[in-house]
């Protein structure tokens, strides 16, 4: 293929979002396809044709799914997929006409009707989509046109080398639908120049003096954006995305993470419990943080486990410019025969460098979680004073409070307690764990100083991260 091909572009980078632009397109690849076939006919390798078109792998018709029907605009979706779905069909029946019968597999008489009326349905489809003289003037060469329209392909390759059995019955339906085409043609022609005349082709339809709709492209929301920037850098040292249900038991939530019950750890977490008919068994909450999917991840597979868990968790947080009873995390979890605190330190570090850029350095403290043993604090030198604690202003700097460090997230070593609740022997595994707060991230790195700010839905906060 060229590398101008249109169907390696998207309709809008095209320039072709009303409708009277994609039937055009469409038209195009008609005309492509019928000149490629027209050379195939003479060189021989029409299945080259095939594979192309409709083969598997990158060809024109999933290009044309992928780039135009997937991208575009709402209000065309169905016309382009109709359309994509008609160009399919236009491709099936030129190379059904390129193989002789023999090797379509029809070997007696009565199949053959059924195989013609199949085609002149196609062809009054076809026909009725016409709505001016240049579409109607393209379906005309594909049907009749004397080196490779429909009609002599059919004379050629499946009248001439059928054998006596078949020939009659081809030969008198091929008949048939010569006559139906052309008259059809013909009745067409008449309705398409009555309609010109009367300045009613959909094309002239289009006032040109009206002003253009102007449709906003949307965007994805900058927490997802987050996501995705965080899903990657972890893709390309190995972990894969896992997911967990965000209504949890107090098993997965809690106890399994080694937080018994009546720890104090709870009380950091408290959160909604849904309200559940009466002999409902066991209670259900809204889970507090992704951690629980560590737990249901090393249930069901065996070490290595390198896993991300994205999500959103909820807790009975009074809302303020940094607190939210919903919010979004990341869990990482990584276990193996011989996971280190250095391999840990190592895979944070490279995170915190791809994230924030090559400048910045991190720091650990000591922290505590219950389900991991040691903890840490994660901290990064403050991004926004560079990790001096002076502002640009010359002040202390008021994001960091002077501090030239930042609070990132917590994580550790994953605690051998936790290994007893999924049946791992902690004598031979170790691991690490880590839990980042999303939306507190996303405001460190764009600047955003509330976090309600992600879920006002106010575009013009939204707009602001295309
Ligand atoms: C946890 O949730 C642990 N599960 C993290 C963890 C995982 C530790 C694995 C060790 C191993 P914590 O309660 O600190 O930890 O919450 C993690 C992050 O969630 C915080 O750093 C913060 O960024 C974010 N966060 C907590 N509460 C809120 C809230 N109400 N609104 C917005 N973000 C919050």
């Amino acid at each position: 293929m060229p590398p101008e091909d249109p169907t390696r572009k998207s309709l809008r980078e095209l320039g072709a979002t009303e409708p009277v632009a994609i039937a055009w397109l469409f038209t195009q690849l008609r005309v492509r396809l019928s000149a490629e076939l027209a050379r195939a006919s003479e060189e021989g390798g029409w299945d080259k044709v095939r594979d192309s078109w409709v083969g598997i792998g990158d060809t024109v018709s999933i290009r044309v799914a992928t780039n135009w029907v997937e991208t575009a605009p709402e209000q065309v979706r169905l016309l382009v997929f109709r359309e994509r779905e008609n160009l399919i069909e236009f491709v099936n029946i030129r190379l059904t006409v390129m193989q002789t019968l023999q090797d379509l597999g029809y070997t007696s008489p009565e199949a053959i009707p059924p195989l013609f009326q199949k085609l002149s349905g196609a062809f009054d489809g076809e026909i009725k989509a016409c709505v001016d003289e240049i579409d109607l003037g393209v379906s005309r060469v594909n049907w009749v046109g004397r080196r490779s329209g429909v009609l002599t392909l059919i004379t050629d390759n499946w009248l001439k080398p059928a054998n006596p059995e078949l020939k009659r019955t081809v030969g008198q339906e091929l008949n048939k639908l010569k006559a139906h085409v052309e008259s059809t043609l013909e009745a067409r022609k008449r309705d398409v120049e009555s309609l010109a005349e009367r300045g009613a082709s959909a094309k002239d339809r289009v006032d040109l003096s009206l002003s253009g709709v102007i449709r906003p492209i949307g965007t994805h929301h900058l927490i997802r954006q987050v996501f995705q920037e965080i899903e990657d850098i972890f893709f390309s040292i190995g972990f894969s995305v896992v997911e967990g249900p965000e209504i949890e038991t107090p098993y997965y939530n809690f106890e399994a993470l080694n937080i018994p019950e009546f720890h104090p750890v709870r009380d950091d977490m408290d959160t909604f419990y849904l309200e559940l008919p009466k002999g409902a068994p066991g209670p259900l909450l809204l889970r507090t943080h992704t951690s629980p999917v560590q737990i249901r991840t090393m249930e069901k597979r065996q070490p290595p486990v390198r896993v991300i868990v994205p999500g959103k968790v909820y807790r009975r947080d009074n809302p303020d410019a940094t607190h939210s009873f919903m919010f979004h995390q990341i869990e990482g979890l990584a276990v193996d025969s011989d996971i280190t605190f250095c391999d840990f330190t190592g895979t944070i570090d490279y995170f915190v460098k791809q994230f924030f850029g090559e400048s910045v350095k991190t720091r650990f403290r000591p922290s505590y979680f219950p389900f991991t043993e040691p903890s840490v604090e994660f901290d990064v030198s403050c991004v926004f004073c560079g990790g001096s604690g002076t502002a640009n202003s010359g002040g202390t700097c008021g994001k960091c409070k002077g501090s030239a460090w930042i609070e990132l997230f917590g994580a550790g070593m994953v605690d051998p307690a936790v290994y007893g609740f999924v049946n791992y022997d902690p004598q031979k595994v170790s691991g690490f764990a880590f839990g980042i707060g999303i939306d507190r991230l996303a405001m460190l790195k764009y600047g955003i100083d509330d976090i309600q700010a992600f879920f006002q839905n106010d575009v013009r906060f939204l707009g602001q991260f295309p």
